[in-house]
């Protein structure tokens, strides 16, 4: 199964899994052993999760007492607001990894753009590259006015975006952004948590293919070229969300999902983060 997903190769020379695993929400052991078990069984190997989700140690406890084999997989977490500027982003990075029980994380992402340590931070992911400690690092709600910002005082510029991406918030001049400046986008909420599955077209097309409108949505995020990193705690959803390899959208059928952007967001906007200096 795994061979299905495709990897991504970075501007920094490594391979991301297009597809992976969200952890947003689930906090207790057993969900999160349960989940990973399912989700690492049915294929997926990138696993994304962050300081803010409160779940690192958890996440950590499950890949070990799992035993999955640590070059297999590619972990993803991100720091936190209030864990942001140089010193306190390598402390709360190294405590990261602890919680982890990992000598490095795959992917290092500042969790959203604030204006008290914007290029503190950064210099910090800088170095922590350097030594080791992560393998590759990026940003997470960046809009084009962040990175082009960011790029007046960078060394290495980001090599990954996560953004709010889903049929209603389709970010099409954010992804022609990223893709021109070598930086892959990555979907989170890519089903926007699960509140458009209701949606009339997704689910005639869904129909069509024999499908969910949840593979379908996932589906059009793979032939529009992004990752993804859907999130469930239950077995058959899981393997459902991988399941999507063996079908193809017509460019009618991706184009009635692009149709359907409102600019509606499940999460924060980031220029009010960016202002405010945190998650409000
Ligand atoms: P659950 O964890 O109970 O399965 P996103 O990935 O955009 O954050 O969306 C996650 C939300 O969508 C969760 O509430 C999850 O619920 C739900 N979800 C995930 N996969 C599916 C699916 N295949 N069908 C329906 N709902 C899903």
């Amino acid at each position: 199964m795994n061979n299905q997903v495709n990897q991504l190769k970075l501007a920094d020379g490594q391979s991301m899994p297009q597809e992976g695993f969200g952890l947003y929400k689930i906090t207790d052991q057993a969900t999160i052993t349960s989940s990973i078990k399912y989700a690492y069984d049915a294929g997926y190997r990138l696993f994304d999760t962050a300081q803010l989700y409160k779940n690192e140690a958890e996440v950590g406890t499950a890949l070990k007492e799992l035993g999955l084999p640590r070059q297999d997989l590619f972990i993803t977490t991100k720091v936190s607001e209030p864990n942001q500027g140089f010193k306190q982003t390598i402390a709360s990075v190294k405590d990261s990894l602890h919680k982890l029980k990992l000598d490095y994380v795959n992917l290092l992402l500042i969790h959203w753009p604030i204006e008290r340590a914007f290029f503190d931070t950064w210099a910090a992911f800088e170095e922590l590259k350097k030594q080791g400690l992560t393998r590759s690092i990026g940003v997470s709600n960046y809009q084009m006015i962040h990175l082009q910002y960011l790029a007046t005082q960078a060394h290495e510029m980001p090599v990954v975006n996560q953004v709010e991406l889903h049929p209603r918030l389709n970010q099409k001049p954010l992804i022609k952004f990223d893709r021109k400046h070598g930086i892959v986008t990555q979907a989170c909420s890519p089903l926007g948590r699960g509140t458009i599955l209701n949606n009339e077209v997704l689910k005639k097309i869904a129909t069509a293919h024999h499908k969910s409108p949840a593979q379908v949505v996932l589906r059009w995020h793979l032939q529009n070229g992004v990752a993804f990193i859907p999130k469930s705690v239950h077995e058959a959803r899981i393997k459902q969300n991988i399941n999507i390899y063996d079908f193809t959208l017509s460019d009618q059928e991706m184009a009635a999902i692009d149709a359907l952007h409102d600019f509606t967001r499940v999460s924060k906007e980031p220029a009010l983060v960016y202002e405010y200096n945190l998650k409000y």
